[in-house]
């Protein structure tokens, strides 16, 4: 299907590992996002070089670049290779198609905040400089998706710094669904405390829920762990009870697609059955959540949009032959919220937010502010 704007893998991919391939990336030679195709992983590295709004907008949909901050990232770029394209000088006209184009590429997905966050920002460049020419314009948009791109991988960085300061060496973590590098610029959300902490020689025991039903876990999380070279164990999504009854398990790290201002979190379908047996064990849950993924907009979690998704992603992929029943009722959300009483701590890049959460999301924000960001 997307053959014509796939890059050839070259010469270099037999000795290049997955984690030396950037995530979400800005072509500018060719006005192109590049990303790796994640449906097509663990077994082909492909790079995909995407020009067109649909190409864009046919990714984010079908999860060929997902995860909360890569969805944020690759919705900047997108949006300004839509303003780049439009050969409009008159600058009403120009704001219309641009609001035009972010509307389509905020239609892909619904949960993750972080779409809509990037588009805000980008939208804002223009709605703050409509003083300046259509050329300027489209030369600031540059500039805001390359920033949105770097600050990815500092917030990521100061995830992995501030999780790190809540484990101890040897310890097992439990993650659900991929918060990986591959979700991310670099480094992930949750995986950040892991490989920052591998540098420390803290070995990690890593536990991966394979995470039905797209196996994010199983694909993507165990793919780039066991590339790094960390200590990760496979497990379904119904065996993490059995493991954190058995003292496996000293922490959970779980990402997010959004927080609401009440510290509720939506991640992964499966995350509030990990957090709510995880109460149950007494192992601490902590959600990683760069502020971008913070939505004091939002009051609870009841007010997330939950994105659903087709049957078949349950009923047919991954088999050899559809194993359900043909016309059988299917309900595939791809969220659920964990409500915040079951979450001990919310990781960000500018500390741990603790309940109450209102309060507290609050003051992270401050201090973003105070920081000048
Ligand atoms: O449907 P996906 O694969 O986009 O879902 C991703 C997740 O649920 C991640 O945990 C979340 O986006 C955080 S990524 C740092």
């Amino acid at each position: 299907m997307f053959v014509s704007y796939i890059i050839q893998r070259d010469m270099r991919t037999e000795i290049k590992g997955i984690m030396d391939y950037e995530t979400v990336a800005l072509d500018d030679a060719n006005s192109a996002l590049l990303i790796i195709d994640q449906t097509q992983l663990p077994y082909k590295t492909e790079i995909l070089s995407l020009t067109t709004q649909k190409e864009i907008w046919d990714a984010i949909y079908l999860l060929q670049v997902r995860g909360a901050p890569a969805i944020g990232v690759a919705a900047a770029i997108g949006i300004y290779l839509a303003a780049k394209e439009l050969a409009i000088e008159n600058k009403e006209a120009f704001y219309a198609a641009f609001s035009k184009a972010k509307d389509y590429l905020a239609s892909s997905r619904p949960t993750a905040v972080n779409l809509f966050w990037a588009l805000d920002r980008m939208d804002d460049v223009v709605k703050e400089n409509l003083e300046k020419s259509v050329a300027e314009i489209k030369e600031l948009l540059h500039a805001e998706a390359v920033k949105i791109r770097e600050e990815d991988i500092w917030v990521c960085k100061q995830i992995g710094i501030n999780g790190l300061a809540l484990l101890k060496p040897g310890d097992g973590i439990l993650t659900h669904c991929n918060a990986g590098q591959l979700a991310t610029v670099k480094y992930g959300t949750a995986t950040a405390p892991m490989y920052l902490g591998q540098e420390k020689g803290y070995n990690f025991r890593i536990f991966a829920d394979e995470t039905r039903p797209l196996l994010q876990g199983a694909r993507l999380t165990a793919y780039e762990l066991h590339a790094s070279g960390l200590d990760v164990t496979l497990l379904c999504d119904n065996m993490s009870a059995m493991v954190m009854k058995r003292g496996w398990v000293d922490a959970i790290l779980v990402g997010c697609d959004r927080v609401a201002a009440n510290g509720d979190a939506a991640n992964k379908i499966g995350t509030s059955v990990v957090a709510t047996v995880a109460k149950r064990y007494n192992v601490p849950v902590y959600v990683c959540a760069p502020t971008s993924t913070i939505d004091l907009q939002t009051a609870t979690g009841d007010e997330i949009e939950i994105e659903e998704r087709p049957a078949e992603e349950i009923t047919e992929m991954w088999y050899g032959k559809r194993m359900a029943p043909a016309g059988v009722k299917v309900f595939n959300p791809a969220f659920d919220v964990t409500d915040n009483d079951l979450i001990a701590g919310i990781i960000t890049e500018y500390g741990v937010a603790r309940a109450p959460y209102k309060e507290s999301l609050q003051a992270i924000f401050e201090q973003k502010k105070a920081a000048g960001n």
